[in-house]
């Protein structure tokens, strides 16, 4: 009997230099889970966070071949899945031209025209590009104080999708581009296992770039960036990245994971009077907080990133919430990732997406457990993927 103690605790010493060690991490193909699903499952259970990390830290990698971008930078923007007249996207790889006024605006103002632009959204009256209005139908302000200057004063925070390549392959297969594609559906959609998603969210910063510096030291990412603004202008500038979202398809419910600038509080506030820092009332869970801190002094350049938690199985009771205070800010006490998009679904009869609204005595709450199969009759089912909602009619 007694020799196996020795055993155990090594075991459980091992499991403990695993998530220490995000080092031993190979990067190499993690997009296809490097053909092996059911190993990279039995990692991922030992410790969902360290996973988390590890994908992180490959997404946010330099890859090779695409001139200094990160691995997430050569996803594929959904405005350039779900086009605007309902057409079929160009290929992965390739990316429409962007507007010209974008790079000539860029070399006026000393930027790299030829560089990667994000395009943080359309906010003229009606646009489907929406990039500042959450789920909740309500936008994220910046603080009227230091440290955001006077010019940034209550700005919006910006946000936008993308989607890795099977994710986008599947939905050319199954053309659901476009919301005649949704219509004509007869099945549930059922994405591979190596699907990715994501959704970011942005400072403005323009050219200021004092409140560049300022964001730098803080540790954001900072990017090449354009949105067009309420008057149809088009603003090109920087943008730091404030949080992300990262999906994929591992499990049959997806795993569900989020990160965020640990500053910030310092950045964003309520919509309270008067307004509050704005802080994420979900996490860090405890299984992260020793993730994060072992991964933030082993990768420098993530270092003020956090993971707040991980959802993926709905039959996992915890966590029950999960938000980044940057992209479901007003909602966090509602927010269940996996059960809301778990409500992604299309009425082919009555053309029209299912509603995750719960009415509720003193507001709107959205659902924070999976709801009933009886809920959805006459639905099709979009396998969690909310960002369907986007496909245009064709014209
Ligand atoms: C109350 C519902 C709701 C909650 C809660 C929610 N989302 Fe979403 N999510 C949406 C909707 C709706 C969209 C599409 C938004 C758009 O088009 O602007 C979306 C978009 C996304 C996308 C882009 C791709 C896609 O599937 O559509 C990702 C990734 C994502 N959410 C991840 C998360 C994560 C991670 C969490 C939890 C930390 C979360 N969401 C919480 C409703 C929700």
């Amino acid at each position: 009997m007694r020799r196996t103690i020795p055993i155990v605790v090594l075991s459980v010493l091992s499991g403990l230099a695993q998530a220490q060690t995000p080092s031993a991490f190979n990067c190499s193909n993690f997009l296809t889970f490097n053909g092996d699903q059911s190993g990279t499952l039995s990692t991922f259970q030992q410790s969902p966070e360290t996973m988390a990390w590890n994908w992180f830290v490959c997404l946010n990698q330099a890859d090779g071949s695409n001139g200094g971008l990160r691995v997430w930078e050569t996803f594929k923007p959904s405005d350039q899945v779900y086009l605007l007249k309902g057409a079929e996207p160009l290929p992965y790889s390739e990316r429409e031209n962007l507007p010209s006024e974008v790079p000539a605006l860029a070399q006026k103002q000393g930027m790299d025209p030829k560089g990667l632009f994000q395009f943080l959204g359309n906010d003229t009256a009606g646009s489907p590009q929406n990039g500042v209005q959450q789920v909740d139908g309500l936008a994220l302000k910046m603080r009227s104080g230091a440290p955001v200057p006077p010019s940034k004063h209550e700005q919006l925070v910006r946000f936008h999708l993308l989607m890795g390549k099977d994710t986008f392959n599947y939905i050319v297969a199954n053309k659901v581009y476009n919301r005649d594609g949704l219509a004509k559906l007869t099945s549930n959609l059922d994405f591979p296992a190596t699907a990715w998603e994501l959704k970011t969210s942005w400072f403005w910063i323009g050219t200021d770039q004092g409140f560049k510096t300022v964001l730098t030291e803080d540790g954001y990412y900072i990017s090449q960036a354009y949105y067009v603004d309420s008057t149809g202008q088009y603003q090109v500038g920087y943008a730091a990245l404030s949080g992300m979202h990262v999906i994929n398809k591992l499990t049959p419910d997806w795993v569900w994971t989020t990160f965020e600038n640990r500053n910030n509080p310092k950045y964003t506030v309520t919509n309270d009077t008067p307004p509050k820092p704005m802080t994420n009332s979900t996490g860090p869970t405890d299984a992260a907080k020793p993730v994060n801190s072992s991964f933030q002094q082993q990768y420098s350049n993530l270092a003020q990133y956090e993971l707040i938690g991980v959802q993926y199985d709905q039959h996992r009771a915890e966590p029950k919430l999960l938000a980044n205070s940057q992209l479901e800010s007003a909602f966090q006490g509602s927010s269940s990732c996996l059960a809301c998009h778990s409500t992604a679904a299309y009425s082919t009869k009555k053309n029209s997406f299912f509603s995750f609204n719960i009415d509720h005595t003193g507001g709107i709450l959205y659902p924070t457990s999976v709801l009933p199969d009886k809920d959805f009759v006459g639905y099709q089912k979009l396998d969690y993927v909310w960002s369907l909602k986007r496909a245009q009619w064709k014209r």
